[in-house]
């Protein structure tokens, strides 16, 4: 993620090169000790031969029970766990990608609670395990597509985010959601840095929020969420470029207009707030028509809303040029 326009920003546009991607995994690698290259493409089953303890960043390692296992990746072999926890995007805890990872054990994730507001019938406040309890545990299996033109087959864990909004009795004026991280400088030493505008906000079209396909992840690969991967709650919108998917959500409102959101905001003409994958509608400074899988060495196409057609009727008539 960049904006051309910061001075302040850490991030050289050579770094979201696909080569630079490619440079970055090699440095991941060799900090896991994995000199040979051959290892970055040894993708399939390794999740399972990784030792869980070592991706222990403070938020637990519960085994999650599911009621329910779907592959929504056509497929696809999974992204080792190890990868999907170490190569993260995450900037109230630093820019690189292994950054997350390193520091992100500041942030206390229990106990935590959800701020539920707006334009709907039961607002309230509620602890996490009260927000997410009364529903049943699923696992999804989705492809993740980042803006940056890197992409992750990653197992979810958690519920559909339309099961939990109705819960609130959003009102016809809901018009969208609006998601907030928490900002707590003591636990995100690095927002004062103040390269992001804190904090971290996202929304959804309220027809987008209740799509089935709208995920609310409290885990990944049948355990609680690393914190760097978001912990203890996070948005997972398989469709939308990664950035999207909002991780540590504390405030969710429903309003009546489109509400704010980060990388739209600081640089709309670079991040669109729908933000759907499109491969159509290339990123101002670079093709988004290809992506490269991490743990692989070629590039693959990338698919049009990411290859799940089954949103498509959410943007019928909409000039996706203009709304991107
Ligand atoms: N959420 C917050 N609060 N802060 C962030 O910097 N980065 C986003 C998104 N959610 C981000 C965030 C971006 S750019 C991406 S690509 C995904 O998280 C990365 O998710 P992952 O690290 O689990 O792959």
């Amino acid at each position: 993620m960049l904006i051309r326009s910061s001075p302040s920003h850490p991030i050289q546009s050579s770094e979201i090169t696909p080569e630079a991607t490619y440079a970055d995994r090699r440095k991941f690698l060799a900090r896991m000790g994995l000199a040979a290259i051959g290892l970055a493409t040894a993708g399939c089953g390794r999740a399972a031969e990784m030792p869980a303890a070592k991706v222990d960043a403070g938020g637990g390692l519960a085994e999650l029970k599911l009621s329910k296992q779907t592959s929504m990746a056509g497929g696809e072999t999974q992204t080792p766990f190890d990868t999907v926890s170490h190569y993260n995007n995450y900037y109230e805890f630093g820019t690189d990608k292994s950054d997350p990872a390193d520091n992100a054990g500041t942030l206390k994730t229990r106990p935590w609670s959800v701020t539920v507001e707006g334009e709907c019938e039961a607002p309230g406040v509620l602890a996490l395990d009260d927000l997410i309890k009364p529903f049943a545990l699923e696992e999804r299996v989705y492809r993740h597509r980042c803006v940056e033109a890197w992409s992750i087959v990653v197992p979810w864990v958690g519920v559909p985010l339309a099961d939990v909004l109705k819960r609130f009795k959003p009102t016809s004026k809901a018009k969208f959601v609006a998601f907030t991280t928490l900002y707590d400088p003591q636990q995100m030493p690095l927002t004062r840095r103040g390269v992001l505008e804190w904090p971290y906000r996202e929304g959804l079209r309220i027809d987008e929020a209740m799509h089935p396909l709208a995920f609310l992840s409290v885990g990944m690969y049948g355990k609680v969420l690393p914190n760097q991967n978001g912990a203890p709650l996070r948005l997972t919108i398989p469709w939308k470029y990664g950035f999207k998917s909002i991780k540590a959500i504390v405030k969710i409102r429903f309003v009546e207009q489109q509400p704010a959101a980060t990388w739209n905001h600081m640089a709309e003409d670079e991040y669109g707030f729908y933000s759907n994958v499109n491969p159509q509608v290339d990123h101002p400074r670079w093709s988004q028509k290809s992506e490269r899988r991490l743990g692989e060495l070629f590039k693959r196409p990338t698919l049009m809303f990411n290859g799940y057609p089954e949103v498509a009727a959410l943007y019928a008539g909409m000039d996706l040029r203009k709304n991107f």
